[in-house]
């Protein structure tokens, strides 16, 4: 598979079969994902990996884990301003549109929510942490670490969906795993086959145009 064709086929997948994967496959995704650049060689990723029964078991302890949580970020700008506003809603209407959950329904929608912490049924996923030290440029590079593996997931036949609504778990997610203090929580990626049935699976995202965020000066 070409990189440009990896990227084209790349989508957020939310809805998944049970089809298992071996570790082997994810550790192999994982070492070749460790070629991701990031400024200085610093390699800033921290990486647990859920899988087979151990998905089982974290399913299990979210369900026993209640108490709320203080996010670990603010996942968007307090007054997210525009076009960005308009980007987020629109991808969320889309998205909402295709499982005919009208805007009303609040609680379809809330439930819909709820699946993130279920990993869409996917039976793999990551959690990607970073030093509390490290800042905006190190983060920026967990982004290159997460495409980088994405784009290779693709490659094996698998799919994906990045998920920062694990930042407000971190506690829940930090507890089952024995996550270090000086750790802190970006996002999971829900990892696995996608069910082609399923209709959330036909959202293609839009996308600005180049003219829109790229200045060409002649
Ligand atoms: C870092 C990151 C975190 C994300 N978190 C979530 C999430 O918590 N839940 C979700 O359903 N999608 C999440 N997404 C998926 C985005 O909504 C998606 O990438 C965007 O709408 C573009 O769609 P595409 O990935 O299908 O191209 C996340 C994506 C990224 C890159």
């Amino acid at each position: 598979m070409q990189v440009s064709e990896a990227v084209k086929a790349r989508r957020s997948i939310r809805a998944y079969l049970d089809t298992p994967i071996p570790d082997e496959l994810l550790k192999t995704l994982l070492e070749k994902a460790s070629r991701a650049p990031s400024g200085g060689n610093v390699q800033p990723w921290r990486v647990y990996v859920l899988n087979g029964d151990a998905m089982d078991r974290f399913k299990r302890h979210v369900g026993e884990c209640s108490e709320p949580e203080t996010p670990a970020y603010d996942i968007y700008p307090n007054k997210l301003k525009e076009p960005y506003r308009t980007s987020r809603f629109k991808v969320g209407e889309d998205m909402y549109a295709l499982l005919k959950i009208p805007r009303e329904d609040r609680g379809a929608r809330i439930r819909r929510l709820m699946e993130n912490y279920k990993f869409f049924g996917a039976p793999a996923a990551i959690f990607c942490y970073t030093d509390k030290q490290m800042g905006p440029p190190q983060w920026s590079d967990l982004g290159m670490f997460l495409q980088t593996l994405m784009l290779l997931a693709q490659e094996a036949g698998l799919d994906t969906c990045a998920q920062e609504a694990w930042s407000s778990r971190p506690e829940t997610v930090a507890s089952f795993f024995d996550v270090p203090q000086e750790l802190t929580i970006f996002c999971g990626v829900a990892i696995g086959y996608k069910d082609p049935e399923a209709p959330v699976n036909s959202l293609v995202s839009d996308r600005q145009g180049v003219g829109e965020f790229a200045t060409f000066v002649r």
